[in-house]
């Protein structure tokens, strides 16, 4: 499930408030100041609205940032020059108190200098013509200063309150992106044991039973060729292979993984699997083995399974009359390779992977030991499957 992330925008709330409780402040001292100048009219009414519209337009600014914020401050632009019109008495504190709270939201929206200046530049114009409709030009000298110690006062409070707040949105969608992560790393962890479930379970069990099959399968070859003293011998490599089979599935239910290869010796348990396999099959392998002693028990359990699965797959798909493995230490890492002469199979026609998980298994070992795993087969020529891992990331 993914959780839903903070909207910066939204999380702007705490600049909204002050400035709207600012814009209620300005609201008040114009309506003081036209009623103290001139009186207060019908006007006064219409003056009230645009004040309501520009609060709530503040209010919802986070809407119009998202998309197109200059619509908001060219909207924001006429509303004021509106509410000079109606309350010109008034037109200095409207002018002085509302432009530079626009000129400072734009700071928090753009945060790109060219842009600011642009829209300070737009709201001068403005503060110049609302004066000039209103005829009062006159003085331009004292309401130009008041503007510019306002501004400056604004610009300087906005540049430190909204990297506040926006330090403040970065931490808290920190927060929000590392809660995901984690709860990405508890899906992938569960993904990863049911994976190793199913690994195990091909290659214990479904690769155990395979093997006893066609043991059983030789066995009865023999018998039909009154060989009994042959499948004698068969049939007890394959009574011990069966129980082998079994403590391997008891010791995946038991998690008791981790050990199992503990006592092995890579190389000695390489030979017997190709031991068993050729007493099964009748096909002869060449070997060549030489890798260091001291491999983790991770890495000999990894390739020992792939080992057994490639056998396996010869014994059941390639009607091959002859094996080739090879395991040795070329430089920094370990090649494997397994070759056999059979009839091979078309990579691209792959059958789906629908109850085939071996070569599935293999890739996911492979990619647990920090190697690559390469599979070249074509019909009638032949498979070959190659393995490097590195020897330092076992
Ligand atoms: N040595 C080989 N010779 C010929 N075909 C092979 C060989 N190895 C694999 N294949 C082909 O690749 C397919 C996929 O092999 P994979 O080991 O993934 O599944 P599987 O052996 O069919 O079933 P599973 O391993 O799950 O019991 C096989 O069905 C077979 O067609
Ligand atoms: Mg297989």
């Amino acid at each position: 499930m993914v959780k839903k992330r903070i909207d910066p925008f939204n999380e702007m709330i705490y600049s909204r408030i002050p400035a709207l409780l600012w814009g209620v402040l300005v609201y008040v001292a114009a309506m003081i100041f036209q009623f103290l100048t001139a009186s207060l009219s019908l006007s006064s009414l219409f003056f009230s609205g645009l004040i309501a519209i520009h609060l709530i337009l503040h209010w919802w600014s986070f809407y119009w940032f998202k998309k197109k914020p200059w619509i908001y401050f060219f909207i924001q632009g006429i509303v004021i020059l509106l509410c000079v019109l109606a309350m010109q008495a008034a037109s200095p504190v409207i002018l002085i108190g509302l432009l530079p709270l626009l000129i400072a939201q734009s700071i928090g929206v753009y945060y790109h200098t060219l842009k600011i200046i642009l829209t300070g530049l737009c709201f001068y114009v403005l503060f110049f013509l609302a004066l000039i409709l209103v005829n009062d030009t006159d003085d331009l000298t004292v309401y130009i200063p008041i503007l510019f110690l306002i501004l400056i006062v604004v610009v300087a409070y906005s540049i430190l309150f909204f990297r506040q707040v926006k330090a403040r949105i970065r931490t808290q969608t920190f927060l929000k992106e590392l809660e995901l992560a984690h709860q990405q790393v508890e899906e992938l962890t569960l993904a990863n044991e049911r994976q190793r479930m199913a690994r195990d379970l091909h290659d214990t069990l479904a690769q155990g039973l395979a093997g006893i099959i066609m043991q059983l399968e030789a066995v009865q070859a023999h018998l039909e060729n009154q060989n009994t003293q042959r499948a004698q011998s068969i049939i007890k490599g394959s009574m011990s292979q069966a129980r082998k089979t079994l403590g391997e599935a008891r010791m995946v239910i038991d998690d008791l993984r981790k050990d199992r290869h503990d006592q092995y010796d890579l190389t000695e348990t390489v030979k017997n699997e190709v031991n068993r396999f050729t007493t099964a099959t009748n096909i002869p392998i060449r070997t060549k083995i030489s890798v260091p002693q001291n491999m983790s028990p991770f890495f000999i359990e990894h390739t020992v399974y792939m080992i057994k699965e490639c056998l396996t797959n010869v014994s059941k798909h390639a009607k091959a009359s002859h094996v080739e493995l090879v395991m040795v230490q070329q430089g920094d890492h370990i090649h494997l390779e397994i070759a056999d002469n059979g009839v091979g199979f078309d990579e691209k026609k792959r059958e789906s992977t629908f109850g085939h998980y071996g070569i599935i298994g293999m890739s996911e070992r492979v990619r647990l030991l920090g190697g690559e795993i390469h599979l070249k087969s074509k019909k009638n020529e032949g498979t070959q499957v190659i393995v490097n891992i590195p020897l330092k990331k076992e």
